[in-house]
């Protein structure tokens, strides 16, 4: 079972914290190995999970504007949102490499502007990466923030940052012009020195032909299967985010359904009183007496009936 980082859930043992996923790990798939399973994350418990379940990447992503903020669009996410995130998705990521995004602004003045932000990323949001949305226009960014040993994932297609200009969340790439941009913005950040570069909503057909034109692993969403790797939304991935559906947001679970019937249940029970039951109380006290106040003693096996994660110290 999971636990805290290096230790065991049920107090005994640590286990073995296993072997981190690396840049150089990330970058060797492009030659073998199964492809890249990406996936976001925006919370401890929740990144936990997704690295059990073996997850290589975990993205928090500036989706977390959308899914965690309700906002509709990616644009008011914060650097200091993305590492509040970022910190708490790190302590439960055990073997998944951690990737943050560089949310709207925080990097498209100038490549120093990119650098600064990255760094902000990598010491304040626990970070072992950074995602950076954009083609040949934010090159010489990539390269400024790589040179200063920050690794860098790429991101071109549709880069939500830009939905305004691209009138909607719409797939792009489609006609020659637009594709053979797309193949030459890819390039530009395979020199500049991007680890891999994500390829969001484009025709399957473009996406295979970039991947084989780059060095690196392409990490796909809405880019058919030749991708190197695919990333989805964690709340897409499990159904919980109704708003949005695009038709490549497989849902792996119905965890939205769940919740819902939960809740019912829950309520259910507690406006019938069957919930509490006696065996989620602790014992009674027996009857009321006049007692001198407690013991030190006493007071700490009281505390020892609560559960680990209610207690304060
Ligand atoms: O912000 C995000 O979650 C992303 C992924 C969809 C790639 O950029």
């Amino acid at each position: 079972m999971y636990g805290p980082k290096g230790q065991s859930s049920g107090g005994g043992r640590p286990t073995a914290a296993p072997k981190k996923v690396t840049v150089p790990d990330i970058r060797a798939r492009k030659a073998g190995g199964p492809p890249i399973a990406m996936v976001t994350a925006y919370d401890f418990t929740m990144a936990r999970l997704l690295d059990e379940g073996g997850a290589d990447m975990l993205l928090v992503g500036d989706s977390l504007g959308m899914v965690v903020q309700g906002h509709t669009t990616t644009l008011p996410v914060t650097i200091e949102e993305i590492c509040y995130h970022g910190r708490a998705v790190a302590r439960g990521a055990r073997r998944a490499h951690v990737v943050g995004d560089l949310p709207f602004m925080s990097f498209q003045l100038s490549p120093v502007q990119a650098l600064e932000s990255a760094g902000r990323l990598m010491k304040d949001g626990a970070f072992e990466s950074v995602k950076i949305e954009g083609g040949e226009e934010v090159a010489e960014h990539v390269r400024r923030i790589v040179t200063a040993g920050i690794p860098v994932c790429a991101h071109i297609g549709l880069t939500p940052q830009s939905v305004h200009a691209m009138g909607g969340f719409k797939v792009q790439g489609k006609g020659e012009d637009a594709a053979a941009r797309l193949v030459r913005d890819a390039q530009a950040l395979d020199e500049a020195g991007a680890y891999a570069i994500v390829l969001e909503a484009i025709p399957p057909d473009l996406a295979e032909e970039i991947t084989a034109a780059v060095s690196v692993p392409t990490i796909g969403i809405g880019a058919g299967a030749g991708c190197d790797g695919q990333v989805l939304v964690c709340y897409d991935m499990l159904g919980m985010y109704p708003d949005l559906r695009p038709r490549f947001a497989k849902r792996f679970a119905e965890v939205g359904e769940q919740i819902m019937a939960a809740t019912r249940a829950y309520v259910e029970e507690v406006q019938a009183r069957t919930f509490p039951g006696a065996e989620h109380s602790f014992k009674p006290n027996g009857p009321r007496r006049i007692s001198p106040p407690a013991e030190p003693a006493a007071a700490t096996a009281v505390l020892e009936e609560i559960p680990p994660h209610w207690q304060t110290h």
